[in-house]
């Protein structure tokens, strides 16, 4: 974890944002189930023009009730309020690229670097490694699962780039100066 001094909440109306980049986004929010990555709130930094994803608090709600965990793979993902989802996301070539590479000795190697301290207790497991042992089989599982969630990616994806989708709202009447002036204003 780092602090990064001076970085901007990064605004896809203000910063131009590559296809490539927000399908990656879109795909890894709708894997993980992240509600919080809207237009209300993007959870993105931009920083020395690069962006970074933070505050990942709103994903793999599974964890909250493990026992109505297996309900969660095949979950469709609300993506309509995506916050990248006018950046045309290119969802179908982060689907290639990324699902293969999300392996269990991946999924391990993650789960593995979560402290211990945060895994004992956890009801109906018999210590850390079992827990850990779950993230791992849900997510791969969610992975499989890609018919279930990618579809409906795909439609509100399309559903925005035809124009019927429903347009965020504006952010309020004080946009930031840098916004305004790329756009021509005063
Ligand atoms: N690593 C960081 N470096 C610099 N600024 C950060 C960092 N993490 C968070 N911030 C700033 O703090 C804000 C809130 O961070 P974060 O989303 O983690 O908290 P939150 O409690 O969920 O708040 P919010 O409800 O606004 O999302 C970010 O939008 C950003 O402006
Ligand atoms: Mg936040």
């Amino acid at each position: 974890m780092d602090f990064l001094p001076g970085a901007l909440d990064l605004d896809p109306a203000a910063f131009a944002l590559d296809p490539g980049f927000a399908g990656r986004v879109v795909w890894f929010d709708a894997l993980v189930g992240n509600v919080d990555r809207s237009w209300r709130n993007a959870n993105m930094l931009f920083w020395h023009g690069t962006p970074y994803l933070i505050d990942h608090g709103a994903t793999l709600t599974f964890h909250h009730a493990w026992s109505s965990a297996e309900g969660w793979v095949r979950r469709p993902y609300a993506a309509a309020e995506h916050v990248l989802l006018g950046s045309a996301p290119d969802v179908d070539t982060a689907d290639t690229e990324l699902a293969p590479r999300l392996t269990p000795d991946l999924l391990r190697a993650a789960v593995d670097a979560v402290p211990e301290r945060w895994l004992v207790d956890e009801l109906g497991f018999d210590g850390p490694d079992e827990v850990r042992a779950a993230y791992v089989t849900q997510l791969l599982a969610r992975r499989d699962a890609r018919d279930a969630w990618l579809p409906g990616v795909r439609a509100a994806i399309a559903e925005r780039g035809a124009g019927s989708g429903e347009p965020p709202p504006t952010r309020g009447p004080n946009p930031p100066y840098w916004l305004t002036r790329r756009r021509g204003g005063s």
